[in-house]
């Protein structure tokens, strides 16, 4: 059929496909899908993965044009997506004829929320959708909750600080590892509520569920512990507080499935605690935009603080946390000189798209002010937290959660990078940021 033969056309050789398979596709699976894993990220952070991504598209594009690029690997169907319009046809085009679900995120997904909106069909993806846009509210910059949001982050960020004060000169440095513990405190505490803390068992659950969800053609489902820990969540439901994000979810055993929901929630903070830490970097950096955006957080009370929830956007944006957007087709698909069979997995590579600096000016510097121009919102090739009717429902909570946080990190001081690697340069930020590396101190300033 003609669909056939033109993919044979202008598709990818067998060459080109082992070579982007080795150099593109295979290190994205490698640094962990669902949860980073830090071998996977130091090897993708020395060679290069992320710099490769860029180029090699790019040089895609130039050879075989701005259509979909097929490929047939093990029998499937994908498509390597290169222009930037078609990123909005997709995300926009959701969910038919691009559907959001697919393999991949079923088999990884299902390890700890079967019943997620993400891996939902038709008619119970529009109420979870809806349950999830009731609770986190990504119509509004600002969160109803967010006071008390405003409140956890204090009181987290404070005893971090104080911890980190009170170790003095036994090395009272700021690691991946003590920062991400405070973050999941966070994350529970706006989840729940205050009296969820304590839970680590939760979190830990999560993790280790996760760890096979990278794995997801291979493990097969652990019934057992998902269930334990979805038991576990449900617990917390039932117990949370009125000023929590659980608390404006339908009571558990309903069918929008709360615990499925929140599982996915406590999961995502994850990706915000990377992207928060990644942002504190950009904070602590000699970037001209840096001085107004930690201004901001030392001037500025209330919970509106449109720069640090700018840095936020800009940390992700840098360095995504989702290292690819992928959608479905549901039927054979036209695009510009090209048709694409049904069944096909879409694949959007967004540090290409972030990165592309022949398109965007901003490319390779710390931008915040794109945020606030409307630069970010007219390129369809920006998509940190993706859109359209998919979208990360989180996009604007997690900015104002975050923003928060950073304040209040601020306030503790003048934080400072403290580890080997070069110091960030604006325009010049590197292709990748391994935050496992990143350190702090806050030593020698006032408080
Ligand atoms: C830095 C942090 C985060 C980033 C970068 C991020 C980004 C994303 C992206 C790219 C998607 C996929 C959208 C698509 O396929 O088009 C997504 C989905 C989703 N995110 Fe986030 N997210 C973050 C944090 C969060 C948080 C904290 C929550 C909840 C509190 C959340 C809730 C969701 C949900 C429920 C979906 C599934 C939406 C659907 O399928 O309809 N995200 N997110």
């Amino acid at each position: 059929m003609h669909t056939e033969q033109r993919h044979e056309a202008n598709g990818t050789s067998p060459a080109e496909t082992a070579r982007l398979l080795s150099s593109v596709l295979l290190p994205t699976v490698a640094r962990g899908a669902i949860v980073r894993r830090p071998m996977g990220e130091a090897l993708a952070t020395a060679t290069g993965t992320d710099h490769r991504i860029v180029s090699h598209l790019r040089a895609l594009r130039e050879r075989h044009g701005e259509d979909p690029l097929p490929l047939k690997y093990a029998g499937r169907r994908i498509a390597l997506v290169l222009s930037a319009e078609d990123v909005r046809t997709l995300l926009q085009g959701t969910p038919d004829p691009f559907s959001p679900g697919g393999a991949e995120k079923r088999g990884a997904l299902s390890q700890f929320q079967p019943h997620g909106v993400l891996i939902s069909d038709q008619d119970e993806r529009t109420r979870r959708r809806k349950a999830n846009e009731e609770a986190l509210v990504p119509s509004r910059a600002i969160h109803p909750d967010a006071s008390a949001i405003a409140g956890h982050a204090d009181e987290e960020a404070r005893a971090l600080v104080a911890a980190l004060r009170n170790a003095g000169t036994r090395g009272g440095v700021l690691d991946w590892s003590r920062f991400s513990e405070s973050f999941d405190a966070l994350t529970r505490r706006v989840v729940f509520g205050g009296f969820a803390v304590g839970d680590r068992e939760t979190t830990e659950m999560l993790r280790t569920l996760r760890a096979r969800a990278n794995w997801s053609y291979l493990f097969p489902n652990s019934d057992g512990l998902r269930k334990r820990f979805l038991e576990r969540v449900r617990e917390n439901v039932d117990r949370a507080e009125p000023d929590s994000l659980a608390a404006r979810l339908g009571s558990p055993g309903s069918a929008e499935r709360p615990e499925d929901q929140v599982a996915h929630w406590l999961f995502a903070f994850d990706a915000a605690a990377i992207a928060t830490y990644r942002a504190l970097a950009l904070l602590t950096s000699s970037a001209p935009a840096a001085e107004a955006a930690r201004a901001e957080g030392l001037d500025e009370d209330g919970t509106d603080l449109p720069l640090l929830r700018a840095t936020l956007r800009e940390s992700v944006r840098l360095w995504p946390t989702t290292l690819v957007v992928i959608r479905e087709s549901t039927r054979q698909t036209r695009w510009r000189d090209t048709t694409i069979d049904s069944a096909t997995s879409f694949l959007v590579l967004s540090a290409f798209f972030h990165r592309d600096s022949s398109r965007l000016s901003y490319a390779d510097s710390f931008e915040p002010d794109i945020w606030t121009d409307g630069r970010a919102d007219n390129e369809p090739g920006v998509l940190p937290f993706s859109y359209g009717p998919a979208g990360c429902p989180g996009r604007e909570l997690v900015p104002l959660t975050v923003s928060l946080f950073l304040r209040s990190l601020l306030r503790g001081g003048a934080p400072h990078r403290v580890d080997d690697a070069p110091p960030l340069r604006s325009p010049g930020m590197p292709a990748s940021l391994n935050h496992f590396d990143l350190r702090f101190s806050y030593a020698n300033t006032s408080v």
